[in-house]
């Protein structure tokens, strides 16, 4: 499919991210909003990571100097203009005809990183080719879902690559897809039209579909596989999902660039922590030998802000990237984008921050 980039209008009346939110849900029919949107099982950390964000109130010390306040930070050897990155969200086509092309333009064009999915509805070459000449963009990383075939799992790897991805984001928590109930119950089906097109190239995987779960977990990845997978690329590889400290501890060992403290967006284990809670846990863990990022339930710059002053360098947010898109498409997640960022801007103003790369911990006040 080729990019026509489609100035489409705003939705009247948004002034923050959850906004989109129900223009977005009007717009996209039942089924698919059920796979796009929910959170697994009884949604309990779908929930809870957006309540644990609620729960820390920011402290503000007043008569700070502001002057040279700025919202960059350093991450993996790159100055970002803003500690944001679209996180890495399957099948966007399902949101917007023009998928990941228009939510990879909108983070160029706002100076936000993007992590493209392997389930990405337009191929990787493709997203990377469209952005590629964009001044001031962020980082472009591509997510890795081992494949069944380690071959396919190599040419992923050696695509993103040549492609010019600057990271590898493993993603660690999904050996199995959770109990995604709202789905089964809307009976969604992936339309015919909309296909993982990375994948196009292989001959499907003989696992698609009828194999039992026990099949599928003998071939999910083990630290041994991170540590081939960091030798294996020239990339830095990024471990995405994880919430233990001690997994953390072990990231840093097989030689990880980063951790990204996620809990999936509470889709897969229901009732696991909130990701704000663990994220001072895994960033003590890991001691600074590595940046820490975190995402589940970020809507607000004062969550990323309190993000930072957990010991997070950088957030990813996903639900708010495809409300946006399907409401207005790249323009859509392009004003979600500077929403966020202008939100963040003030938050640092009136509580007396002015360098992300250094927040003070005394900001956050627990309840
Ligand atoms: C894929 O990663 C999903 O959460 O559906």
């Amino acid at each position: 499919m080729s990019f026509v980039p489609q100035l489409n209008a705003l939705p009247a009346g948004i002034a923050a991210l959850a906004d989109y939110e129900d223009p977005a849900r009007a717009l996209t029919d039942p089924a698919t909003w059920a796979y796009l949107n929910a959170g697994a099982g009884d949604e309990i950390t779908a929930r809870a990571n957006r309540a644990a964000w609620d729960r820390l109130g920011l402290l503000p010390r007043v008569l700070q100097p502001l002057a040279g306040a700025s919202t960059a930070v350093e991450l993996l050897g790159r100055k970002l203009p803003c500690p944001v990155l679209l996180a890495p969200v399957a099948y966007q086509q399902l949101a917007h005809p023009d998928g990941e092309l228009a939510s990879a333009h909108a983070a160029a064009a706002q100076g936000a990183g993007f992590v493209l999915s392997t389930q990405s509805s337009v191929a990787l070459e493709a997203v990377a080719q469209a952005v590629r000449l964009e001044s001031g963009r962020g980082p472009l990383w591509f997510q890795l879902y081992p494949q069944p075939d380690a071959g396919v799992t190599r040419d992923l790897v050696r695509r993103a690559e040549l492609a010019g991805y600057e990271a590898i984001v493993l993603t660690v928590d999904a050996p199995v897809q959770g109990a995604r109930d709202a789905q089964r119950r809307t009976g969604f089906r992936l339309p015919p039209a909309v296909r993982a097109a990375n994948l196009q190239p292989y001959p499907a995987a003989p696992l698609d579909g009828s194999a039992g779960l026990l099949e599928r977990v003998a071939l999910a990845p083990t630290w041994s596989d991170v540590e081939a997978l960091v030798d294996a690329t020239r990339l830095p590889v990024i471990l995405k999902g994880l919430l233990h400290p001690e997994d953390a501890r072990e990231a840093v060992r097989v030689g990880a660039a980063a951790v990204i403290v996620s809990n999936h967006g509470g889709r897969n284990l229901d009732t696991t922590p909130a990701t704000a809670r663990m994220l001072p846990r895994v960033a003590q863990a890991v001691a600074g030998d590595i940046p820490v990022l975190v995402d589940g339930g970020i809507r607000r710059g004062t969550d990323v802000l309190k993000a930072l002053a957990l010991g997070a360098r950088a957030v990813l947010v996903g639900r708010p990237l495809v409300w946006a898109l399907a409401a207005a498409g790249a323009l859509g997640v392009a004003h979600a984008l500077r929403l966020l960022r202008d939100e963040l801007e003030s938050a640092m103003a009136l509580s007396g921050c002015v360098n992300l790369q250094r927040v003070c911990g005394g900001l956050l006040l627990a309840d």
